[in-house]
């Protein structure tokens, strides 16, 4: 592990900060901004939640402490196969790609894939998430499949739509590489003792990883979910788990205060019950954009509940939305700073982008172009950001910012850990179960019993007698 991971003084420097001015009164005024009582009266439900939460303590608590080994393995494997491949493929869906994704953007080149210079020997990353056939098999037209490796990643290990993928690929490989050659080219990351992908697993003797079965799909990208397509492409995986390791020392506080996933899911949560439904992140970093679309799915899948915990009906769930910045300035925020009261918007910020790229001076006497010449683009978008929380602020819209002092495995693993963490906090605070999904297994049963799946007949005949659509309302 690199030595700045531990040294007191680079931690603090790579700190990520939450900084919630823009969610308060004396900020954006009186009629949509919280004051310091409001927060204040979340306190104690806060502690008891905090208890709540230890005395469960989901599996993704644990995960930057636990698996050194299993780190040290992935980490050989990627090293020692480095070169053999020109490929890494991950073959999965939700939670079991929108991980490895977010970090191939955030921590690698922008144009990894078709730079061999930034690759440095690694492979180039692809991760399909879907079951498109034109994308899927435009895919597999580009791909050399001698020189390809794929990581097949599901936690049920039934997923129709990875399996199908998988069964698509073994199928090519097979007849590219010859059935005796099929193990180099595939890696199995599900559960140990549960599923099909593990009995495939084992009769086709693939190298296999394992996902904890207390950790489920959305919380897993620091399980060998995320950790191996991340090390085989040159990420460093354990500074991934060292920022997480970080933020889970800063998060241990029950005082809400001095915890920021706490303070965060606190407010919220208020937002919420003020009527604040729709949650928007919007990184001014371009890395981060598909951050902001795990995070979609981590806010989405385990805060949209049907029931609370006592079974009553509550039909609850912040609405996640994401967006970018500059981009965005030019689609989306005409509707945040006009539109309906009822959102809260999440900046990302990042003070150091590691790069500078400094604006060329011409056209002397057209002052509305030649005023840009000497700045920089850095200075530009994070003016425009500047600028943009201000008009917020100033319309009275509540917003606040997660600043990254860089961009880097450290902090987005305290990002990762920090997201997380709040999630289990406002699931509490709404009372629900933030780590089941029946909205999501429904769909999936329907699917299967359509496709004759054993034991979804009953599904299949519910689907089967779905009510006839009527014409008329198809025009
Ligand atoms: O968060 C979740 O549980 C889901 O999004 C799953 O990750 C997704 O449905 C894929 O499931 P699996 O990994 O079992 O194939």
């Amino acid at each position: 592990m690199e030595k700045r991971y531990m040294e007191q003084s680079w931690r603090e420097q790579m700190r990520i900060r939450l900084d919630v001015n823009n969610m308060f009164a004396e900020n954006i005024g009186k009629e949509h901004g919280f004051l310091k009582e409001d927060i204040d009266s979340l306190e104690k439900r806060v502690e008891e939640a905090h208890e709540n939460i230890l005395k469960n303590r989901p599996g993704f608590m644990e995960l930057p402490f636990s698996q050194s080994d299993i780190v040290k393995e992935i980490i050989e494997l990627a090293e020692k196969r480095k070169g053999k491949y020109d490929n890494f493929v991950v073959l999965g869906i939700g939670g079991s790609a929108l991980g490895n994704i977010a970090m191939q953007t955030a921590l690698n080149d922008p144009y990894y894939n078709y730079n061999e210079k930034a690759r440095n020997g690694y492979p180039r990353l692809f991760v399909p998430d879907n079951v498109d056939p034109v994308r899927f098999k435009s895919l597999l037209n580009i791909l050399d499949l001698k020189r390809t490796v794929f990581n097949v990643i599901s936690k049920s290990g039934g997923t129709a739509e990875t399996m199908s993928q998988y069964l698509i690929v073994r199928k090519a490989v097979a007849e590219e590489v010859g059935e005796d050659n099929l193990k180099d080219h595939f890696i199995i990351t599900t559960s140990q003792d549960s599923g099909y992908l593990i009995e495939i697993a084992r009769r086709e003797a693939f190298k296999t990883f394992y996902i904890p079965n207390n950790v489920g799909g959305r919380f897993s990208v620091l399980t060998p979910v995320g950790l191996v397509s991340a090390a085989f492409c040159g990420i460093d995986i354990e500074g991934l788990l060292a920022g997480a390791a970080y933020m889970a020392g800063i998060c241990e506080t029950a005082e809400l205060w001095k915890n920021p996933a706490y303070l965060n899911a606190g407010l919220m949560y208020l937002a919420y019950e003020e009527g604040k439904r729709l949650s928007v992140m919007m990184p001014y970093v371009h890395g981060l954009k598909d951050l902001a679309d795990w995070y979609r799915q981590l806010w989405a899948e385990s805060l949209g509940k049907e029931l609370d915990r006592d079974g009553n009906i509550v039909n609850v769930g912040p609405t996640p939305i994401k967006a970018l910045g500059a981009t965005d300035q030019h689609s989306q925020v005409q509707l945040y700073m006009e539109g309906a009261y009822d959102k809260v918007i999440t900046f990302l910020e990042v003070e150091d982008y590691g790069v500078e790229m400094e604006i060329p001076e011409f056209y002397e006497d057209i002052q509305g172009v030649s005023y840009l010449g000497g700045h920089t683009l850095n200075e530009l978008i994070i003016t425009e950001k500047r600028a943009t929380e201000l008009a917020l602020s100033m319309r009275g819209r509540l917003n606040e910012t997660i600043i990254l002092p860089e961009l880097n495995e450290f902090t987005l693993g305290q990002l990762f850990y920090l997201l997380e963490l709040q999630t289990a906090m406002i699931g509490e605070l709404f009372n629900i179960d933030a780590f089941n999904q029946p909205g999501v297994e429904l769909g999936k049963h329907y699917t299967y019993g359509v496709l004759g799946r054993e034991g979804y007949q009953e599904k299949r005949e519910e689907y089967l007698n779905r009510p006839e659509k009527s014409k008329d309302l198809i025009i």
